[in-house]
């Protein structure tokens, strides 16, 4: 049977460790400020973005959520971005993905100020940490909380064959960049992999991120692999169900991550601590 790895309580502990900097922030007089842009009612986002704002508020942070129309163009969105950039009482930007369709992404991200570019998106901070120089650089808050995960639960990536599904800029690229910086193994694969099924049966580690409910099964995973799930998806009851089938995997893994109370709740953590630090840069 695998250790269930406890996202929420490390999350709590290290929300702990944050809120004691906020504090001394406080002591300089400085709050640190996180907007939340949302374009539009998707409703999966809305969710996430409430949850942001519940834990910036607790956390004593100066936290927007800007809402915007689905309508609303792009020139109009950067332009909102804009205006954040270049106001000093916020430290951190981040645009809830995804976006409507007449909005290119890529424009968006690149439009924030890389500075206060929380998520880690803008191709100056993935270049950072593609050449390994991420002193002083956002890097996106789902693959940074896994690897704290890692580190919290004393899990070797030196050496080790890490097999990543999905290679999203949110989360497979940037998680493939820092296993590597780690000196892991790395296999990204996607939706255009042949022969998947062998190259997981190959992983000491499991990381999906495929967004597809019970993707990976008892049979895809090495026995005593680690098995990471990003995935938040609904199954046919409307449960918040992850892309691994934890029931079967979980007899089969040496550590798995749940869903809810895995993953998602580093991810937060993440984006608290690196908002805190984009504020306690900006007064260096
Ligand atoms: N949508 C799903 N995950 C994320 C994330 O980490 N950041 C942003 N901006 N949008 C997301």
């Amino acid at each position: 049977m695998a250790t269930i790895i406890d996202g929420k309580a490390l999350a709590a502990k290290l929300d702990e460790a944050t809120r004691k900097r906020v504090k001394q922030l406080a002591e300089h007089g400085i709050i640190p400020g996180l907007v939340v842009v949302l374009v539009g009612d998707d409703l999966a986002s809305q969710i996430y973005v409430r949850n942001k704002e519940r834990r910036a508020k607790k956390m004593g942070l100066h936290s927007i959520v800007r809402k915007l129309p689905a309508t609303i163009t792009e020139a109009e969105l950067i332009q909102v971005i804009q205006e954040y950039n270049e106001d000093t009482s916020i430290h951190a930007i981040l645009v809830q993905l995804p976006l409507p369709a007449q909005i290119n992404e890529f424009h968006v991200t690149t439009a924030i100020d890389p500075k206060k570019d929380v998520d880690g998106f803008h191709p100056v901070n993935l270049g950072k940490l593609l050449v390994n120089k991420t002193d002083r650089t956002p890097i996106a808050c789902t693959p940074q909380g896994i690897m704290t995960m890692f580190k919290a639960y004393h899990i070797p990536l030196d050496g080790k064959r890490v097999v990543v599904i999905g290679r999203s800029t949110i989360v497979g690229k940037p998680m493939a960049a820092l296993l590597i910086n780690a000196n892991a193994t790395v296999t990204i694969t996607h939706s255009h992999t042949h022969h998947l099924a062998q190259l997981t049966r190959e992983a000491d580690i499991l990381i999906v991120a495929v967004g597809i409910a019970h993707f990976v099964h008892a049979t895809d995973v090495k026995p005593g692999a680690v098995v990471i799930d990003v995935g938040m998806d609904r199954d046919e009851k409307g449960k918040l169900v992850g892309d691994v089938d934890f029931t079967t995997v979980q007899d089969r893994a040496s550590y798995i991550t749940p869903v809810p109370k895995g993953v998602g709740p580093m991810t937060i953590t993440t984006l608290m601590a690196q908002t805190v630090a984009l504020a306690e840069w900006s007064g260096e």
